[in-house]
């Protein structure tokens, strides 16, 4: 970029205030961090509110159609803060990334003309460009190109924030579940090679991350010279890093060395998120999930032999085209088996251009509401005994910080349970980034409570 250029992007002009929004998925969010990254150069530096911002940006989730209905009504709040800026003689910049970039950003170019520009999740390192060519052109600057591997390159050193972090290691989907958007808007798999996660992994021990999270769309499909279970064991020889944790994962990529690792790596914990999207093996073929709902018990049945105490939680559709009473009562029937720690549950939503969206035997809204009520009953159900079996166990917390009140650190339990705890005298700031072991007294449906870890001791 020229001085001029530079100038325009705002890295001459002294500071200005960004404020993004994330919505969906940890991808999204490990992307919005980078784009904070890519932008200090800039002299952006973090915003409270989008009024305080000299831009905003949307990193948008296209996965359900409610995900992406929110995106135009927040660009009309935006809108407003704009006009009102321009009265006075300022501006304020609105951009849309993620997935919604991605799949509609000709459409919101159109039918948006407060936004700025638009940049696909592959294309983020270009945003100081986009920025500029904004500036000097009127309308939009768009691209949505896909370039997984460029974008890594590109990206500055990682900056981290707080003791646990988010590292992608794998983009994009080659699955093409039949519901599903995301290898239209993440496009193919792609992994980084593992010399370069490793870095990653190293710079953010270096700035006290003890816990890191290894993502992708389908992360257990890592082959960036080694497979997952390999780069797990490379990230654990990391001394800091205490805890790791992988997601999300599709059953079909569970091998016997991942699962293996489960009993053998202590800093893997013992949690995890394996989506089975139905308890059918008629729905999950009509979903191209390629395995039946047997051998996803299956593998719960290895994994559990590996790691008895493994937390498992997933992601289930109800009301997929051609899903009957009886088919969902399988969804149920597995569930009720499996015994799940959480879960996320959806309503079947219909994406253009993905192939459910034009089969026969559409599910009526009715049945997938009265269909998805039962089955987070049972849900919540499950996890709120997950949360009450914890009562009386001294369990490790990870302590992420201060709680809300005064006195109160809280963290997370190997199961990736929020845990607060009272630490009686002393600023319980000095407590992060330890692992404290607390005696769980009480819980409730999304978190536990724990006495100070000296009386928990005694
Ligand atoms: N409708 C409802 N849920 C969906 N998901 C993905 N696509 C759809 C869709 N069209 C869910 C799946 C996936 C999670 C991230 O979102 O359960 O695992
Ligand atoms: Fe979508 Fe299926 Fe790929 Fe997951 S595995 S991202 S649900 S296509």
């Amino acid at each position: 970029m020229s001085d001029a250029e530079q100038r325009r992007a705002g890295s001459i002009n002294g500071p200005k205030g960004l404020y993004i929004e994330t919505y969906g998925c940890q991808m999204n969010l490990y992307d919005s961090e980078r784009m904070a990254d890519v932008l200090r150069p800039l002299g952006y530096a973090q915003a409270a509110t989008p009024e305080e911002a000299d831009l905003v940006i949307l990193n948008t989730c296209h996965i359900r159609e409610k995900a992406t209905e929110k995106v135009y009504s927040e660009i009309g709040r935006l809108r407003l803060i704009k006009e009102a800026r321009r009265a006075e003689g300022r501006d304020l910049s609105i951009a849309v990334a993620g997935c919604v970039a991605q799949a509609e950003g000709e459409e919101i170019a159109r039918r948006a003309p407060a936004v700025d520009l638009v940049v696909g999740p592959q294309s983020l390192h270009k945003l100081p460009e986009l920025i500029a060519r904004a500036a000097r052109a009127k309308g939009v600057a768009l691209t949505a190109e896909f370039t997984a591997e460029e974008k890594f390159d590109a990206l500055p050193e990682r900056r981290a924030d707080g003791v646990s972090a988010f590292l992608s290691v794998q983009e994009g989907c080659d699955k093409f579940c039949t519901f599903c958007v995301v290898p239209y808007t993440r496009g193919a798999e792609y992994s980084r090679p593992a010399e370069a996660v490793l870095a990653e992994a190293r710079a953010l021990a270096a700035q006290g991350v003890r816990e890191i999270t290894l993502i992708g769309q389908n992360v257990n499909a890592y082959h960036g010279g080694m497979d997952l279970a390999e780069l797990i064991g490379e990230v654990a020889k990391i001394e800091t890093v205490a805890r790791i944790r992988y997601t999300t994962s599709h059953p079909l990529e569970m091998s016997d060395a991942l699962i293996a690792a489960h009993g053998e790596e202590p800093k893997l914990m013992p949690q995890l998120h394996l989506p089975v999207q139905s308890g059918s093996t008629r729905i999950l073929k009509a979903m191209n999930r390629k395995h039946t709902a047997d051998d996803y018990l299956r593998i719960i049945e290895k994994l559990r032999a590996a790691r008895p105490d493994i937390a498992m939680s997933t992601d289930i559709i109800v009301g997929f085209p051609g899903e009957r009473d009886a088919e969902f009562e399988e969804t149920m029937a597995l569930v009720r088996e499996v015994g799940f720690a959480s879960a996320f549950s959806f309503k079947y939503s219909r994406r253009p251009g993905t192939p459910a969206a034009s089969m026969q035997g559409q599910v009526g809204e009715d049945a997938k509401a009265e269909r998805l009520a039962r089955l987070q009953g049972v849900l919540n159900a499950q996890q709120r005994m997950f949360n009450e079996a914890q009562i009386g166990r001294v369990l490790p917390v990870l302590v992420a910080g201060r709680g809300r009140r005064p006195g109160q650190a809280h963290g997370r339990s190997p199961y990736l349970q929020a845990v607060h705890f009272d630490c009686g005298v002393g600023d319980p700031g000095r407590l992060t980034g330890e692992i404290v072991s607390v005696r769980i007294e009480a819980a409730s449906q999304n978190s536990l409570a724990a006495r100070a870890p000296n009386e928990a001791a005694a």
